[in-house]
């Protein structure tokens, strides 16, 4: 907050006798004072310094105080503007506050009341600021946190940027774990709605009825149980976002009933007569694939179309390995410092270990993945052995021939060496048809080692 003994006040007054007066009861709060002795002196005094308060005589040689403060709030919307009022002006004083004037001093005024009032002023505005300020930084924040620096991922913030300022539905794909939340979070944050709820409904928790008066609120005595009139959530979310998870798992006759308020703009509570208007922006989110539930008449065609106008598709992780130590060290910074261990770094091969694996459950699974590494971290660094716990329906791909395994064998422990060797041999006589010598050739192997393999892992062909 801008510290009070900085605030600049300017005194807009024709006697100069009043400005010195001013003055000398403001200077020592520690503001910095300017003066002008007419309407145009302080608007080219504006031009190039930004006051935090105008002191300002209703009646101007050259304007009223009116004029002035419409000048005022036209050119620095943020300065407070204070009028000093002769007798039998308070009418106007009151017009001005209509206007935006902070509030008006009667002449004569005590000294004290000028001087807190003026301290009032200023702490407004500066409060106001802060505000203007912390909002700014939530959105920037909701944006930065969104790890990632990857073109995949960049290509998903130029779109939250595109459609952010618009009123657009947005429907978010992706599979499990890839942070759709945190975009359909973003978007709203950095959006004309950000000061409006955002409400989330998970369409795949709720049974049929219950979604519908969820969502559209019912009326006292419309079904067994409704005993009161109940706001649904389009409303709780006017103004703002409403942010349909898992919209794949809506019912279908739910789904005409979207598309209805999706199209017409309004929609019916449970047992009301009376349609309700919509001033709220739809997000929905789904880690199925639409296109094929449409295709087997499980979502509705329209519906789908509706929703896609703006479509944003989340990778999954393993197609953007480039940003997994980045969201390692932010899941490190963040945990550790939550869980109160001092875990700093994550060693080269533990690193190579984390960018190889397939992370089917997204950066959820990396998320937690870390969260328990610090846990088990008896050091400030996360080794392999820390990661012992990851198996090989982690790790990307099964070898493809011995110089393959061997890579991977480097960065695995005991435990999952087995495993994969195991998968290994399984999968190359699978490719050969189980036919040994050319399983072994195949992974550049002598059949003779090839065939220890298969013994030591027990490993027999299927009947
Ligand atoms: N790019 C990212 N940067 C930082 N954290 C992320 C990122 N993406 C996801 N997360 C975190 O991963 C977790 C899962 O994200 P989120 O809930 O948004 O995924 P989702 O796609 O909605 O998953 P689901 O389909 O299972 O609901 C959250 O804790 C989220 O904060
Ligand atoms: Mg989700």
């Amino acid at each position: 907050m801008q510290s009070k003994n900085k605030a600049r006040v300017l005194i807009v007054d024709d006697e100069e006798i009043v400005r010195a007066s001013c003055r000398k009861l403001l200077q020592p709060h520690g503001y910095r004072v300017s003066e002008a002795e007419n309407a145009g002196s302080a608007l080219k005094l504006m031009e190039t310094t930004c006051f935090d308060l105008v002191l300002s005589d209703l009646k101007l040689p050259d304007a009223s105080g009116i004029e002035l403060l419409k000048d005022i709030k036209e050119a620095c919307p943020n300065t407070e503007v204070i009028l000093v009022t002769g007798y039998g002006t308070v009418s106007t004083a009151v017009e001005a506050m209509k206007l935006g004037a902070y509030d008006y001093v009667e002449k004569p005024f005590r000294p004290e009341e000028l001087v807190s009032l003026a301290g009032r002023a200023i702490e407004r505005k500066s409060l106001r600021e802060e505000n203007i300020r912390l909002k700014k930084e939530l959105s920037a924040q909701y944006i930065k946190n969104i790890v990632g620096t990857s073109k995949a991922m960049e290509k998903v913030f130029r779109l939250i940027g595109t459609v952010a300022p618009t009123v657009s539905t947005v429907l978010i794909t992706g599979e499990s774990g890839t942070g759709k939340e945190l975009v359909a979070r973003a978007v709203h944050y950095n959006s004309p709605r950000r000061d409006r709820p955002f409400v989330v409904i998970d369409c795949g928790t709720l049974a049929g009825e219950l979604i519908e008066s969820e969502l559209f609120g019912h009326k006292r005595g419309s079904f067994t149980g409704a005993v009161t009139d109940k706001k649904g959530l389009i409303e709780e979310a006017e103004g703002g976002t409403l942010f349909l998870d898992e919209i794949g798992n809506l019912p279908l006759p739910l789904q005409s009933k979207l598309l209805r308020v999706l199209q017409e703009k309004e929609y019916r509570p449970v047992g009301d007569k009376k349609p309700s208007k919509v001033d709220t922006r739809f997000i929905t989110a789904t880690n199925k694939d639409l296109p094929a539930m449409v295709k087997a008449g499980t979502f509705r065609e329209d519906l789908f179309y509706r929703l896609d106008i703006f479509p944003i598709h989340v990778p999954p992780l393993r197609e953007r390995r480039e940003d997994i130590p980045l969201l390692a060290y932010h899941f490190l910074k963040k945990y550790s410092d939550e869980l109160g261990k001092e875990i700093k770094s994550i060693s080269a091969e533990a690193m190579r270990i984390l960018s190889s694996c397939r992370w089917p459950g997204n950066i959820r699974e990396l998320e937690n993945t870390i969260q328990r590494a610090i846990l088990l971290a008896d050091n400030a660094t996360i080794k392999p052995e820390t990661l012992g716990f990851l198996t090989l329906s982690h790790t990307e791909q099964i070898p493809r021939n011995i110089e393959e395994l061997k890579e991977i064998k480097k960065d695995l422990r005991e435990k999952s060496i087995e495993e994969v060797e195991k998968v290994f041999t399984a999968e190359a006589l699978k490719r050969n048809e189980w036919n040994i010598s050319r399983a072994a050739s195949d992974v550049g192997m002598q059949r003779s080692n090839f065939h220890a393999l298969i013994k030591k892992h027990g490993i027999s062909r299927p009947k």
